[in-house]
C-alpha cells in the first residue's frame, strides 16, 4: 500500500530531477565557444579564418556571400541543425572530408551539446 502512494511522487521527482541534469547550459557552451573563436566570430558579417557563426543554426551550409568556402563544404550542402551541427562538431573531418577546418572535434556529449544550445542565441 505504501509504495503505491510513494511510487508516482517519487517518479515525478526523478524527471524533474532529469530534467535539470538534461538540460544544456548555455554559459558552458560559451566557455566551449572559446575553442571556436580563434577562428570564428560570433558577430554578423565578420569572418576570421572560418566563416561568421552568427546565425548558424538554421543556415544553410556554405551560404555566406563574403567567404571563400571548400569545395568540400560547399559540396557537403545540408542546413545546420541542432543535429547536423552535433554530428560535424564532434568529427568534422569524417563529417565533411576534406573541409579546410582543421579542428579534431569536441567528443564529450554535454559538451557539445551546450555549444550548441550558446551558438542557437546568435542571432
Ligand atoms: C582552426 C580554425 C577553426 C577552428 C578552431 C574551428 N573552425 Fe569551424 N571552420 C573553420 C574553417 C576554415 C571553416 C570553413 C570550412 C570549409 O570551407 O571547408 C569552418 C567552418 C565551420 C562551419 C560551417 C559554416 C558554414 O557557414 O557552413 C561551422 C558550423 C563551424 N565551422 C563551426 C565551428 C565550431 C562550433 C567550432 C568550435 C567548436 C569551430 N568551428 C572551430 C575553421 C575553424
Amino acid at each position: 500500500m505504501r509504495f503505491w502512494i510513494w511510487s508516482p511522487l517519487f517518479a515525478c521527482l526523478m524527471q524533474i530531477g532529469a530534467g535539470s541534469a538534461g538540460a544544456a547550459d548555455i554559459e558552458a557552451g560559451k566557455v566551449t565557444f572559446k575553442k571556436c573563436a580563434l577562428c570564428h566570430t560570433n558577430e554578423k558579417g565578420k569572418n576570421k579564418v572560418g566563416p561568421s557563426l552568427f546565425g548558424i543554426v538554421g543556415r544553410k551550409s556554405a551560404n555566406l556571400d563574403n567567404y571563400n568556402y571548400s569545395d568540400a563544404m560547399k559540396k557537403f550542402d545540408q542546413v545546420w541543425t541542432p543535429q547536423t551541427l552535433d554530428k560535424y562538431l564532434a568529427d568534422p573531418r569524417t563529417v565533411v572530408p576534406g573541409t579546410k577546418m582543421i579542428f579534431p572535434g569536441i567528443k564529450d556529449e554535454t559538451e557539445r551539446e551546450n555549444l550548441i544550445a550558446y551558438l542557437e542565441t546568435l542571432k
